[in-house]
Formats: structure tokens, C-alpha cells, sequence
């Protein structure tokens, strides 16, 4: 098992593993939605606009996350946004996950990133250092369907400082669906 941050000529099966592990766990409506963002994301933003982190095993994607930056207008900051995550079904539970996102967060506060935030499950974020942030704290740049869900992280030392202004995300991002 290896990760990389490889990813141009793996597209297609990342967009396959995101798809195939959205549709077991979240159904047809959802699994489409993933699609339609990572393949947004993978064949619209430049290097400078994507992080993508993989999990190779034998050859195959078998976990993949994806970070592209945030940008608050009045802030100095490095920020970026982690969405979206999959393990493929089979593998899991074991860790996989949690492993990636580390790795991931490392090699990010490596590259001088200074905070970053996501939108999913705190029961599962909260292994991999995120922490609930309100709206007061990070400005979301569309209105959250689960506020509850909003979470952060500074990746340097220190507590967690409020983002200052309105905050942009990446276009693939801008649409109400995925808040
Ligand atoms: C969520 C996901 C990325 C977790 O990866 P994973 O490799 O299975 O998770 P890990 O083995 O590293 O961690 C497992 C822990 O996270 C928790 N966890 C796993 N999936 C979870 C989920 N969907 N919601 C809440 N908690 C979850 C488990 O309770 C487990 O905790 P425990 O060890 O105390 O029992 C993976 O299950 C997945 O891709 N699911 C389908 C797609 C998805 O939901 N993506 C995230 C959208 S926000």
C-alpha cells in the first residue's frame, strides 16, 4: 500500500472508486452528485487549485481525498477545504481513512498551508483533528444545510484563530448542493 499524489493518469478510476463507494453507502442521487464534482474538479482546476491524495493497493485507487483552497478576503492565511473523501467499500474500517488524511494534513502543513476545514460527519473528523468551527469562525462561502457538520483545524501551532471576511471556494464547489 502506497500513497501518492500522482493522479493524472489515474482520473478515470478515481472518478470510478468515488462513484462506486458513494452509491453503496449514500445511494444513486448522491453517487451521481460525487461524479459530477470530482470530475469537475479533476478535469477543470490546475495544480495550483487541487490537492488530490491517493491510497494505492496493487495497482488499484482504493482511497482517494481531495483538498482545494478557500480564499477570505481579509485573511493572510493558507486555507483549504477537504471534500471530498472515500475509502472503497472493501476496504473500510481499517484505518485507511484516518491514515490518508494525516498523511495528507502533513505533507499540506509541509507546503505552508495554515488552516484546513471540512464538511462532513464529526464523529468520524474528529480522529483526524478537526473540531466543530461556527460560522463566526470560518465565514462558509454558501449558506450550510448542516451547520453542525462545519469543522477546522489549524495546521500550525496554536488554537484556532477566526478566518477574517467572506470566504470563495473553487468553482466545482460553488453550488448549493454541497452545503
Ligand atoms: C467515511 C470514510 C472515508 C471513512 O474511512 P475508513 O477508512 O472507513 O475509516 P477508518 O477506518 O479510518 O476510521 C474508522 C472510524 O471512523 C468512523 N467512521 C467511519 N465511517 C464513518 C462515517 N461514514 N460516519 C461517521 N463515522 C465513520 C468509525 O466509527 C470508525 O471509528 P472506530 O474506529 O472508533 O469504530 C469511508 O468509510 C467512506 O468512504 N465512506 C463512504 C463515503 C463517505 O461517507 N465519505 C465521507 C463524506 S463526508
Amino acid at each position: 500500500m502506497e500513497f501518492t499524489t500522482e493522479y493524472s493518469d489515474k482520473t478515470d478510476a478515481i472518478i470510478a472508486m468515488f462513484f462506486d463507494t458513494f452509491s453503496a453507502s449514500e445511494g444513486a442521487e448522491a453517487a451521481a452528485l460525487i461524479k459530477a464534482l470530482v470530475t469537475d474538479m479533476l478535469t477543470s482546476l490546475g495544480s495550483d487549485d487541487l490537492h488530490v491524495f491517493l491510497t494505492i493497493e496493487k495497482g488499484e485507487v482504493v482511497a482517494s481525498i481531495i483538498f482545494t483552497p478557500m480564499i477570505y478576503a481579509d485573511d493572510t492565511r493558507t486555507v483549504v477545504i477537504l471534500a471530498p473523501v472515500a475509502v472503497a467499500t472493501a476496504h473500510q474500517g481499517k484505518g485507511l481513512g484516518q491514515r490518508l488524511i494525516t498523511h495528507a494534513l502533513q505533507t499540506l502543513r509541509d507546503r505552508g498551508v495554515d488552516v484546513a476545514l471540512t464538511y462532513g460527519d464529526i464523529n468520524f473528523y474528529s480522529k483526524v483533528g478537526f473540531a466543530p468551527v461556527t460560522e463566526a469562525d470560518a465565514q462558509p462561502p454558501l449558506s450550510l444545510q448542516y451547520p453542525h457538520g462545519w469543522l477546522g483545524q489549524t495546521l500550525n501551532a496554536g488554537p484556532f484563530v477566526p478566518l477574517k471576511g467572506s470566504s470563495r471556494c473553487v468553482g466545482p464547489l460553488d453550488d448549493p448542493n454541497h452545503w
